[in-house]
């Protein structure tokens, strides 16, 4: 189902999903279609933009009136940093080594209002849920906790259950960035109540890069403001006519669609993905990717190298860390066996999609773990 040539074990999904045939080749139509845009016409673009909404938003709780579509989470963050109150002498909780995307737009805002960022920082041995309880206790002053479900270095998972319950009993607005677990790891609206959570499409989500999604609060869908005007986020038919009052913005998250974002090529792409994440299921996706890093951390541990993995890791991404003097022996080892993989501060990211086999990760793993 996938386009990846044979020969390659693409371990790098976190930086950008395996491309599945089916997205390739709709991909490729969308741009042959680009030839004749007249075709389609304007009613068959404004209803694909709808179906990939709602092919979105079964991701998070189902409604489409809940989804913006966007080109980055980068945008999404400064859209949160920019509505969420925050005052002078007042707090933004975040990760230590966070992706700047949920960093910037914080460190943006706290410096225009007065407020500051907090990182919550591991102990040895300790946990980012006990981290993040940790710092939520330290520092009274928080009023936003901007947090992923899975840190990007290396997949460590946050309990999201036990962080949502604490920040809802102290009133603390929850943002969160799921770039790196949406179509992995299940999202819980309901339990959760966070006010806005976004994720890049081209990860997790087999998409095309550009096309990042939103999920909106109902608060803000009534009273958010986005970043920019444009036509797109507000009644077409009543912004076309160029009226001297503003008109309205479209309903629900739609007000927060960023401009020109709905292009033919990555809905497309979007569609045909989120359509067989659909037809597989999260869960499914979830126990399939859990086999490989479960095969992989396996050999690992067979092969005398089971402490190098990320304790407590996510289903689909790891981190490997071999002791220094066999670092760059590891990497070679896996290299020569066609791994492509993330090496970032001594720390190997090991993370596969469902092309490459069970059996491909434990051969790898065992590679690894006898490379001097
Ligand atoms: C955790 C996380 N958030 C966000 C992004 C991307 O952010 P942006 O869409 O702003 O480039 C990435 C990776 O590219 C990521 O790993």
């Amino acid at each position: 189902m996938f386009a990846t040539p044979a020969d390659v074990k693409c371990l790098d999904c976190a930086a950008h999903g395996p491309r599945l045939r089916s997205v390739h080749a709709a991909a490729l139509a969308a741009v042959d279609a680009g030839r004749m845009p007249w075709r389609a016409g304007n009613d068959a673009w404004l209803a694909s933009i709808e179906r990939v909404r709602a092919l979105a938003a079964d991701l998070f709780d189902g409604d489409p009136e809940g989804v913006a579509m966007l080109h980055s989470v980068g945008h999404a963050m400064s859209l949160a940093a920019r509505n969420l109150p925050l005052e002078r002498g007042e707090s933004v909780l975040v990760l230590d080594a966070q992706f700047p995307s949920n960093l910037l737009p914080w460190q943006h805002r706290c410096a225009q209002v007065g407020a500051r960022v907090v990182r919550a920082v591991r102990r040895v041995g300790q946990d980012w849920t006990g981290a993040v309880l940790d710092a939520l206790e330290a520092n009274p002053s928080v009023r936003i906790a901007a947090l992923p479900h899975a840190h990007w270095h290396d997949g460590a998972l946050l309990d999201m259950d036990a962080i949502a319950g604490r920040c809802r009993a102290r009133g603390i607005a929850l943002v969160l960035d799921l770039s790196q677990s949406l179509g992995v790891l299940r999202v819980d609206i309901d339990r959760w109540q966070p006010q806005f959570v976004a994720s890049v499409g081209h990860k997790w989500l087999l998409g095309g890069y550009g096309l990042a999604w939103l999920w909106v609060a109902p608060h803000w869908r009534r009273h958010g403001e986005p970043l920019e005007q444009h036509w797109f986020a507000r009644d077409h038919d009543a912004a076309m006519a160029s009226p001297l009052q503003l008109p309205p913005f479209r309903d629900g998250a739609r007000r927060f669609d960023a401009g020109a974002v709905a292009h033919g090529q990555l809905l497309a792409m979007a569609e045909a993905a989120l359509g067989q994440l659909k037809a597989w299921g999260v869960d499914a996706v979830h126990q399939a990717l859990a086999r490989r890093t479960g095969a992989f951390d396996a050999a690992l541990h067979a092969g005398g190298a089971g402490d190098w993995s990320t304790p407590g890791h996510a289903p689909h991404v790891l981190g490997l860390r071999p002791p220094r003097d066999r670092l760059d022996a590891v990497a070679a080892a896996l290299s020569q066996r066609g791994a492509v993989f993330t090496q970032r501060h001594g720390v190997l990211r090991i993370a596969p999609y469902l092309q490459v086999t069970v059996a491909d990760m434990h051969g790898l793993a065992r590679a690894a773990a006898s490379a001097r």
